[in-house]
């Protein structure tokens, strides 16, 4: 399947779980889809929905996308603003990338959010405690090329095509609440921060929320699909086998590569628990002895 990249970029993207999440999900035009992680909203953006609510307690990522909703920002202003900041950009460098980062940090602005998502290092989205942007500089004075700022344009375009043929809102709010809005015609897609890695100001994951959402999804009368993980080369989710006693949870072993080294190839087993999946009983996960033991202790 052809799979639509959205214009803004953060860490952990599921990009490469759309296919799967296609096969296991089916929504009728009643169904209202909750994503109340949106990220880069790939998902979402994917999926489809008649009606939706992304939300996210970031505040940026929810401006950017009111903006392309209202048309404050549109496909052909962006390519105006990359056109004429990438060009200031290739003469000035990082300089001008450091520039356009303090004034995003005091004024907030959307499109300047879209240039330092699309400059800034490794496609990152990273906020300080103060929740002030401190992505560094991807070195890249040449970043905003012709091609390149036509394939963040059409980009925008999609996004601004089906927010006039769908009802998305987007919103900044807890999961707690967009969870809450789930009723028996929902379907919830819930991606949370990992506790302990890419965590900072507007991405953090403590115990507490790991024990709401738990609480949240075991009560919901909606369908929910939460994407997690089983198992990296140095750890093992424990919180898993709580999920695996209610619910139905699905794994897959994913690979990707760290760094520029294309030997340096490292594994996760990804994990989707869901409420109401049908799927044959052999493709079920079978907790794993470490996890057992780790149980056990
Ligand atoms: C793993 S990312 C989601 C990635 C997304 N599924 C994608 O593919 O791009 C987790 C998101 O949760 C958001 N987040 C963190 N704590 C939250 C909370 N308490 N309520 C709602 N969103 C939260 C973060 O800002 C971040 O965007």
């Amino acid at each position: 399947m052809k799979v639509f990249v959205p214009p803004i970029k953060c860490q952990g993207i599921k990009t490469k779980l759309i296919p799967w999440i296609h096969e296991l999900v089916s929504l009728s035009s009643e169904t209202l889809w909750i994503e109340p992680f949106m990220g880069s909203g790939v998902v979402g953006f994917n999926m489809r929905p008649k009606r939706a609510i992304f939300a996210d307690t970031n505040p940026h990522i929810i401006a950017f996308y009111n903006a392309v909703k209202t048309r404050e920002i549109t496909p052909g202003l962006a390519r105006g603003f990359l056109e004429h900041h990438g060009a200031v950009l290739a003469q000035r460098g990082d300089e001008y990338y450091y520039e356009v980062r303090k004034r995003f940090n005091q004024s907030h602005n959307p499109l300047d959010f879209l240039f330092l998502s699309r400059s800034g290092f490794n496609g990152v989205m990273r906020f300080n405690r103060k929740g002030a942007y401190n992505v560094p500089f991807g070195h890249k004075p040449e970043r905003f090329a012709k091609a390149y700022i036509t394939k963040i344009v059409n980009q925008i375009d999609y996004v601004a095509k089906a927010c006039e043929h769908y009802e998305w809102t987007f919103i900044c709010q807890d999961f707690r609440v967009s969870c809450s809005e789930g009723t028996e015609d929902a379907m919830i897609y819930c991606d949370p921060p990992y506790s302990g890695r890419h965590t900072d100001y507007f991405d953090s994951w403590s115990e507490t929320d790991e024990h709401d959402l738990f609480v949240t999804l075991l009560s919901t009368p909606a369908s929910f699909l939460l994407s997690t993980w089983e198992r990296t080369e140095w750890r093992t989710n424990t919180a898993l086998q709580k999920y695996a006693e209610h619910f139905t949870v699905l794994t897959r072993k994913h690979f990707y590569h760290v760094g520029a080294n294309e030997d340096n190839r490292k594994s996760v087993i990804e994990a989707l628990v869901g409420n109401n999946l049908q799927v044959p009983q052999t493709s079920l996960y079978q907790p794993s002895e470490q996890l057992h033991l780790l149980e056990m202790r």
